[in-house]
């Protein structure tokens, strides 16, 4: 028996960085979204008690480095499973971009096992498991939108946005997110207004959404990848509604409720950079 998960990338509508915390985390509030840019996940039941992983992505590490190893190795020591398993990642969302790409790789395989292997956890009990493996997994566990707080793993699921176009442009270079953190300063910061946006999707309100978008993080990401303001006012000058970055970065998204103007967007970004995407928001 074989069993296919979808893992989508999310967005962050907005990212706040509170304070820096006694373990060395920062302190987040977050509202994120799902768009249909997604990782695709087969796993298979084998014989030998071991975790075989395979990617169409010759730039994945396939040992205990990547995420979905991470998670079939956590959930099999917690449940005492002495079977192994078979996992082949079809990568579609770029590597070390912002998107969450690795955290729901690694989400998706929890919830394939948990099907797999027939234990019934819920999706409470996954996200648990999911902590341990990066703050990014419990929301991928559940997706949709929602607001994440604590590390990011406290997760509030909240309505689905306005329906909208986002065009995605990821830089040649990734950045990780450990190196963001060490460049933070919180002079540089100025924190987005996530009351506002929290407001804005409750009144399923797009233009108030937009103009609420925000990501502290974005500036410290900017002084590493000069490439991200032009990307950024390339967008702007193209129609896009709102662009920003998403997560650490160093990836790029414009909104736009157009698909006209999303088109657009896409067109002039594509001469630009190689990594350029159009997709929707996920209900
Ligand atoms: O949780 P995750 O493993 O994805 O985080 C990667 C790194 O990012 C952490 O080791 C930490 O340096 C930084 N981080 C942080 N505060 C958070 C999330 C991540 O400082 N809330």
């Amino acid at each position: 028996m074989e069993v296919i998960e979808k893992a989508p990338a999310k967005i962050n509508l907005c990212l706040d960085v509170l304070h820096k915390r006694d373990d060395g985390y920062h302190e987040m509030e977050m509202v994120m979204t799902s768009v249909d840019l997604a990782d695709r996940i087969v796993l298979k039941t084998i014989e030998e008690n071991q975790i075989v992983i395979h990617s169409n992505n010759g730039f994945l590490p396939l040992d205990q480095r990547n995420h979905a190893y991470k998670a079939a190795k956590l959930f099999k020591d917690t449940y005492h499973i002495e079977k192994g398993v078979d996992i082949t990642i079809e990568k579609n969302i770029p590597i070390a971009a912002g998107l969450a790409g690795g955290s729901s790789d690694a989400a998706a395989t929890l919830r394939g096992l948990n099907r797999l292997w027939q234990l019934n956890l819920s999706n409470d009990e996954l996200a648990l498991i999911g902590e341990k493996i990066g703050s990014d997994v419990p929301y991928c566990i559940y997706g949709g939108t929602a607001y994440a707080t604590g590390r990011g793993e406290k997760i509030q699921q909240i309505d689905a946005i306005p329906q909208c176009w986002v065009v995605l442009v990821k830089p040649k270079k990734g950045i990780s997110t450990w190196t963001v953190f060490e460049n933070l300063s919180f002079e540089q910061i100025t924190h987005p207004e996530t009351e506002n946006m929290l407001t804005a999707i409750q009144e399923n309100d797009y233009s108030q959404m937009v103009e609420n978008t925000g990501n502290a993080l974005e500036p410290i990401s900017a002084v590493k990848q000069p490439d991200i303001k032009r990307i950024k006012r390339k967008m702007l000058q193209f129609g896009a509604d709102a662009a920003l970055m998403s997560g650490s970065g160093p990836t790029i998204y414009a909104l736009c409720k157009k698909y006209s103007k999303a088109q657009r967007v896409y067109n002039g970004l594509k001469g630009f950079c190689n990594e350029v995407y159009l997709v929707r928001t996920l209900k």
